[in-house]
């Protein structure tokens, strides 16, 4: 079949290459010309484990096409996917910009009929606003229909989650064209939830708060956990044997980041404060996740006595996550902001993220390893668990250290094996 993706996001690209892998004809567009033009070079703009081979194998195939140009993308499209960004907005609700320019460039550039697929994450209604601007400005006699399919991929895991993830979401009020988005899914092997518009793009929203509320749960946990003296990794283990509970997204640290749960909780609460609801659970989630980081550094703090002017702390890992060059919303920045505010020399290291704008204004040093970036250090921050971090030899590491400190913000370092002050 062939399909269009408006946007070349995370999930527009990874989308629109893993739709071609299952043998779709495959236009992704985007109005960013460098980032088309890296994409037509065979190059990845993200890192992302095993897009770039997915990428290159289906360009050569002639199956995947990258454009900035709107009417050469839409030209023999059935199936039109909306993967545009909806950031958040002021007042924490999603910025539709992008959303409402893809759905005018869809009314006024198509001129067959088309079934318009949204995947960028929305409020509930949004797929109705789209569907009234396009049937506004498209030209009359198309049939031309909005479904709603939340995405569910991770960063660092895009390809993997896309091809055997554990759900797709169709929702659509016009069963035909919900038939037809299905039959694009048919070679992939996923169990897939037929409902409404408005249903599927509350399981988006409702699913990532979950989570974000499991997370800020289990690490006020493990804050008691710390005063009481009891073992927040077996306190995990045991909850997440309960198969009511589940032991995925229980690791206690410090706390979620990224592209989506921050803007998707905020999200969640603007839509519950127009329409009246308390959102108050995933209020103190968000509450909780902000403290978590302040709690990371006051610890930091207190081990100084309050005075880090002048001493060289070692960040392990800047991305929020591993696996990911993404630093959006990464607890690394407001800790590495914090402790640079309060006279820290900071000597950082990622295995991905070389280099950062974010940190242009501090006099940041970037290590190129490990091993360089403890060295002489007063203490070492551990941010982001890479498994370099997690696998390294920490009991050389810590001969290289000034003071043997490590602040595991990950809970990944088993302290029997680590023979320095472990927080
Ligand atoms: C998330 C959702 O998982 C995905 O379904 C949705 O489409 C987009 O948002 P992503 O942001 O890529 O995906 O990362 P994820 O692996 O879910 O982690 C999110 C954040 O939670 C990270 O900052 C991670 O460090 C944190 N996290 C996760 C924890 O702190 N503890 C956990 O146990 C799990």
């Amino acid at each position: 079949m062939n399909v269009a993706v408006i946007g070349t996001g995370y999930v527009g690209l990874v989308t629109g290459t893993v739709l071609s892998e299952i043998g779709h004809t495959v236009v992704c567009l985007d109005t960013d010309e460098n980032k088309i033009n890296t994409l037509i070079a065979g190059v990845s703009p993200i890192f992302e484990p095993g897009l770039e081979e997915l990428l290159q194998r289906n360009m050569e195939l002639g199956r995947l096409h990258f454009t900035t140009k709107t009417e050469q993308a839409f030209k023999d499209s059935k199936v039109i996917f909306i993967a545009v960004g909806t950031p958040q907005g002021e007042d924490g609700a999603a910025n539709l910009t992008y959303l409402k320019q893809a759905a005018k460039d869809i009314a006024f550039h198509v001129v067959q009929d088309v079934v318009v697929v949204v995947k960028s994450t929305v409020p509930v209604g949004a797929n109705d606003m789209v569907e009234q601007i396009i049937r506004q400005y498209a030209k009359p006699g198309l049939d031309i229909q909005v479904v709603s399919n939340p995405e569910f991929l991770r960063e660092g895991h895009a390809v993997q989650d896309t091809l055997h993830g554990d759900r797709i979401v169709i929702g659509a009020d016009n069963e035909k064209a919900g038939d037809l988005v299905e039959s694009v899914f048919n070679p992939i092997r996923i169990p897939i939830l037929r409902t409404d518009r408005r249903s599927a793009e509350m399981i988006k929203y409702a699913s990532n708060a979950f989570l974000a509320v499991k997370i800020s749960y289990i690490n006020q946990i493990s804050n008691l956990c710390e005063a009481l003296g009891a073992d927040i990794r077996a306190v995990s283990d045991g909850m997440g044997m309960d198969r009511r509970i589940g032991r995925e997204f229980l690791n206690a640290g410090l706390g979620y980041g990224g592209s989506c749960f921050p803007k998707d909780t905020e999200a969640l609460v603007n839509l519950g404060r127009k329409s009246d609801i308390s959102m108050s659970i995933v209020e103190s989630a968000i509450q909780a996740n902000k403290e978590q980081r302040q709690l990371f550094v006051d610890k930091v703090l207190r081990h100084f006595e309050g005075d880090v002017n002048g001493k060289k702390i070692a960040v392990l890992g800047l991305a929020f996550k591993p696996n990911t060059d993404d630093m959006r919303e990464a607890p690394s920045i407001d800790i590495i902001s914090s402790l640079v505010a309060k006279g820290a020399r900071i000597v950082v290291y990622d295995p991905v993220v070389k280099h950062t704008p974010l940190f242009d204004q501090f006099n940041l040093t970037y290590a190129s390893n490990i091993d360089e970036c403890v060295t002489k250090a007063d203490a070492t921050l551990l941010v982001t668990e890479w498994e370099e971090f997690i696998q390294a030899d920490w009991s050389s590491l810590s001969k290289l250290m000034k003071s043997e400190v490590i602040f595991d913000g990950r809970n990944m370092l088993k302290t029997h094996e680590v023979e320095t002050i472990c927080y």
